[in-house]
């Protein structure tokens, strides 16, 4: 394809423009082509490598009030950020909860910084984009395609934007202008003892405070016990608070334990409350036919926390809140002033305003990566992503139970695995001891990167494969790392 002309330089570039749009030209395409390569390559590399010493001394640089130019800030980017990684981009990173990012979607990015719209509103195609995102993830979770949504930073803020809504949507109250000590009574809020921080977070920050969060106990698969949470409501109801919502975890950051989420809704109609659930790591299990059982019931949610930058591989950040009373969502968030009124043509007219549905006014064009993204695999092949990973985590624990000195520490539901070194003779104490000590010599060693947890006062390793990166292979180099060094440690 020919390439279009280069612009000439002068009054048709910006000042912060490129005074050579060739130079560069050449410098992105050796950006891009320097980038792949690492992709391409990454397997070859330590997963994680600790800072050297010299290298924070290089952000304390002062306020840089002169020009550098491209070029030396691109080199300096090169020598100091692009090898000190994080490392989830490589095939044996396994911590906390995270996707490892694709090519096409690093692009998307690019795009999405090049056209550079802002989607708080407006009539622009950007938005159209966004809404079909909306309701591509609709369809993955089976809420109707007239409910409310919102592209987040993650679920963190997808399950504050879902709790926000809950908590207004009560009647006879105007939470807006009164504020929550209008509510007639204290409200309780009920999810297992297993929820993610970012819930206890979010009712902290909705004014209702950490104690309205009633953490009901789990059973020996770590998923929420129903008759503890009828027994709780009903307690509550005693006691004159007001039950309001509850929570269901659709894959635990723990374990990826699943709650029985057909359960859990029927038990918020019986008890009309409202019924979310924090679907950050599984929601998106719904997409295959093999593993989508374990999450019948979502469809009935009130309102659903889906993260695309963990199982689906979208680059940080991407993540969304679904409200299926579109209405309800909106009345919490949209406010115009008149700097903001839509008019009936032009660039403000359009029904799509996202900026009324959260908390952001400007926001980023992350719909892109989402779009191009589903578009370049198909959700099918999300599907057998997912499916993989799953095998992965039950061959893990297969390799887990079969040697003498390591030890499962809880049943593997989806794609989360949490062990330890046991070599026998070691009360749980000295085993947490030496347990922290090895998954740091393990992350120092470059070999893999699984993150840790506490199950019942005992220190786990803590796999969460959601890589689409990590083959049969890295699972046994992973173990047989972490035999060594757990032998090494033992000896001394
Ligand atoms: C179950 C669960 N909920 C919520 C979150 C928060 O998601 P984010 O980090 O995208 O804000 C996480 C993060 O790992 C999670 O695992």
């Amino acid at each position: 394809m020919e390439r279009p002309r280069t612009p000439p330089s002068g009054d048709s570039t910006g000042l912060l423009d490129p005074t050579d749009w060739e130079a560069f030209r050449a410098l992105a395409h050796r950006a891009v082509d320097e980038a792949l390569d690492d992709l391409a390559t990454v397997r070859e590399r330590p997963v994680w490598r600790p800072l050297p010493d010299e290298l924070p001394a290089q952000f304390h640089a002062p306020l840089p009030r002169a020009p550098q130019g491209a070029d030396a800030a691109y080199a300096d980017y090169r020598q100091w950020v692009a090898p000190w990684q994080m490392g989830n981009t490589h095939p044996r990173f396994w911590s906390w909860y995270m996707g490892a990012g694709t090519p096409f979607g690093a692009l998307a990015d690019f795009l999405a910084a090049a056209l550079n719209p802002n989607m708080g509103g407006g009539n622009h195609v950007a938005n159209h984009v966004e809404a079909q995102v909306l309701d591509w993830c609709k369809e993955i979770v089976g809420l109707p395609l007239e409910s409310g949504g919102l592209l987040v930073s993650g679920a963190s803020m997808a399950n504050f934007v879902g709790l926000a809504v809950a908590r207004n949507a009560v009647e006879g109250v105007d939470l807006r202008t009164d504020g929550v000590q209008a509510l007639p009574a204290r409200t309780s809020w009920y999810a297992s003892s297993e929820v993610h921080s970012c819930v206890q977070k979010a009712l902290e920050l909705l004014g209702l405070g950490s104690r309205a969060l009633r953490k009901v106990p789990v059973d020996a698969e770590f998923r929420i016990d129903l008759e503890a949470l009828e027994a709780m409501i009903a307690a509550d109801r005693a006691a004159g608070l007001e039950p309001r919502c509850v929570i269901g975890n659709a894959g635990t950051i723990n374990t990826g334990s699943v709650d029985d989420l057909a359960g859990l809704a029927a038990i918020c109609r019986r008890e009309g409350l409202w019924f979310h659930v924090d679907g950050a790591i599984g929601a998106v299990l719904a997409l295959s036919p093999a593993h989508r059982h374990l999450v019948a019931g979502i469809e009935q949610a009130d309102s659903i926390a889906i993260d695309l930058h963990k199982w689906l591989q979208v680059p940080f950040e991407a993540g969304c809140a679904l409200v299926r009373d579109r209405q309800r969502h909106r009345s919490t968030f949209a406010l115009t002033p008149e700097y903001l009124e839509k008019t009936e043509r032009g660039l403000a007219s359009g029904p799509l305003w996202f900026s009324e549905y959260g908390l952001q006014l400007s926001r980023g064009f992350r719909a892109l990566k989402v779009w191009l993204s589903f578009k370049e695999h198909g959700l099918d092949r999300y599907a057998e992503l997912i499916d993989r990973n799953i095998r992965h985590a039950r061959a893990l624990a297969a390799l887990v139970e079969a040697a003498p000195d390591l030890e499962l520490m809880a049943p593997v539901v989806i794609n989360i695995v949490c062990l330890r070194f046991n070599p026998g003779g070691l009360d749980d104490q000295r085993l947490n001891a030496l347990n922290e000590e090895l998954l740091i010599r393990l992350h120092e060693s470059g070999i893999a990167a699984p993150s840790y947890t506490t199950l019942g006062g005992r220190y786990c390793l803590r796999a969460a494969i959601a890589n689409h990166r990590t083959d049969e292979r890295d699972l046994r180099t992973a173990v047989d790392a972490i035999q060594r060094i757990g032998a090494e440690l033992i000896r001394g």
